[in-house]
């Protein structure tokens, strides 16, 4: 058996992936997304375990301590991957709680297959959680877990954190298996969100569902006060100012520009393919600035960094065909010979190339029709400690409340978009200093480790918990 720790941390994905290499041999890779990336950073020097699944199927091979941090992997079959993963997760969840933008699709079986991962996540807490310990769980693909936690082991303090959107009341009032959803969430004895608008979607739901009482900050249910908040997740600003100013990265970003085109301004975009990310209505808008002669291939050139994701989900599937037939209409219609008027890579990147981009981009367009938060959009700001660069950013990612000084916009508004990036190519060098101290000191105050201190604090009143992390 596992030896046991104060702190568990439970999501389902570990912060490495099972990748095999060129050779056949198994290496080990960070995971894509943004939870992998915010947990990683506080979790790399704390004394906790975290229980997740290592990528691949079946039994995971045994897995590397990252340094005072124990992986504690969770195994699924082919069947449980399709269903869980692939199925409830990603094909009836996610579309669901990111305003239905692709239609959210309702399968009994998936349904069972979610409850009994789910319960197999919540014994392996139970089993390496020491008398006491707090429980965290992540995410939507184990809402079931804290309220199974509780029943397993009703001694420890058990948080759950919420990393996409949670949807207004008449949206989630579709699912099927509504009440379960709700109450195995309120299981836990603090539930955080990106938004105080989903604290309050919830405690709504609470009252009309589950006929608890409280408030938007605390539901009386089942007995028990269960704590809502929003604590708005982040990135390591400290770690990718020093990643960008590395030797290595500003030679990257210096050929990836003489790659481009020296004198051209550079527009980027990096998102992990997903029909939420708005890539399409993106690529729309650029197209018709370049039909409009508003933007010209000589002085203008776009780089979209698409990383896979979900690859075997239908509705991914059909994004990537219909992407790359669009990007190749755009290079087919407006590029010239070693000139094209979109770069387009699927592929994953190392964080220092992902740096290296965001010190080469002039624009980073950042324009998801929804999003919990969007960590790319604050790992650009980290990036310029120039102060310039310019950040369009979508209304409806989470990071907009915090990033009031982009230039925001609504993507689904094509003509708005189109004006938007036009805005952006021409803001003056002033103006794009302001905005840029101006959302730098946000994060810098709200960075990564602030949102692990908040959230940990509020869940263990004591204060310990929070004094367990590396950076106080
Ligand atoms: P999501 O969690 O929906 O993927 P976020 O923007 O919050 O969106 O987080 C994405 C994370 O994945 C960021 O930390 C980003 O640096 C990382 N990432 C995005 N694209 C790539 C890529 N091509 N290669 C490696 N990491 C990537
Ligand atoms: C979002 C989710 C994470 C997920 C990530 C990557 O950020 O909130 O839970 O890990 O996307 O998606 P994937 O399906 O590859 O884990």
């Amino acid at each position: 058996m596992m030896r046991q720790s104060s702190l568990v941390v439970v999501a389902n994905r570990l912060p490495l992936d099972d990748n095999v290499a060129p050779d056949g041999a198994c290496e080990w890779r960070r995971s894509p997304g943004g939870l992998a990336s915010a947990l990683h950073a506080i979790l790399e020097g704390t004394t906790a375990t975290w229980v997740g699944w290592g990528g691949g199927i079946g039994a995971a091979p045994p897995l590397p301590d990252i340094g005072t941090l124990r992986l504690r992997p969770v195994a699924l079959s082919e069947d449980e991957l399709r269903g869980y993963y692939e199925g409830f997760a990603n094909t009836t969840l996610w579309p669901l709680y990111h305003d239905a933008v692709e239609q959210p699709v309702f399968d009994r079986g998936w349904w069972e297959t979610y409850r009994t991962v789910n319960r197999r996540f919540a014994e392996a807490a139970a089993e390496v959680a020491e008398p006491g310990a707090a429980v965290w769980v992540q995410d939507y693909h184990l809402q079931l877990v804290p309220q199974m936690i509780r029943e397993l082991r009703p001694d420890v303090l058990i948080g759950f954190f919420m990393h996409v959107p949670f949807p207004p009341p008449e949206l989630f009032m579709q699912l099927p298996r509504r009440l379960e959803l709700l109450g195995g969430m309120l299981g836990a004895d603090l539930v955080g969100f990106q938004r105080e608008q989903a604290a309050h979607n919830v405690a709504q739901l609470a009252g009309k569902m589950l006929g608890a009482r409280g408030a938007d900050d605390a539901i009386i249910y089942d007995g028990r006060v269960v704590r809502t908040g929003a604590f708005p997740v982040s990135i390591d600003v400290t770690e990718m100012e020093a990643l960008s100013a590395r030797p290595y990265v500003l030679n990257q970003a210096r050929q990836l520009k003489h790659d481009l085109g020296q004198h051209k301004k550079v527009l980027l975009s990096v998102d992990r393919l997903d029909y939420t990310k708005g890539i399409e209505h993106r690529l729309t808008a650029y197209s018709e600035l370049l039909r409009d002669g508003r933007i010209k291939v000589r002085d203008t050139v776009m780089v979209q960094v698409a990383v896979p994701s979900r690859e075997r989900v239908e509705s991914y599937r059909g994004l990537k065909d219909r992407i790359e037939r669009e990007v190749g209409r755009i290079n087919g219609e407006y590029g010239r010979v070693g000139e094209p008027a979109i770069h387009y890579l699927n592929q994953p990147f190392d964080r220092a190339d992902l740096a290296a981009l965001y010190r080469t981009a002039d624009v980073m367009v950042v324009t998801p029709l929804r999003d919990g938060m969007n960590l790319v959009a604050k790992e650009y700001v980290a990036a310029r400690a120039d102060d310039t660069g310019a950040l369009v950013l979508s209304e409806f990612a989470g990071a907009a409340a915090e990033l009031q000084d982009a230039f925001q916009v609504n993507p689904h508004d094509l003509d708005g978009l189109k004006k938007t990036l036009l805005d952006a190519l021409d803001a003056t060098p002033a103006d794009l200093r302001r905005r840029m101290q101006a959302m730098r000191a946000h994060i810098t105050e709200n960075d990564i480790h602030a949102w692990a201190r908040a959230y940990l604090s509020a869940l263990d009143h004591t204060g310990q918990l929070a004094r367990r992390l590396p950076r106080q």
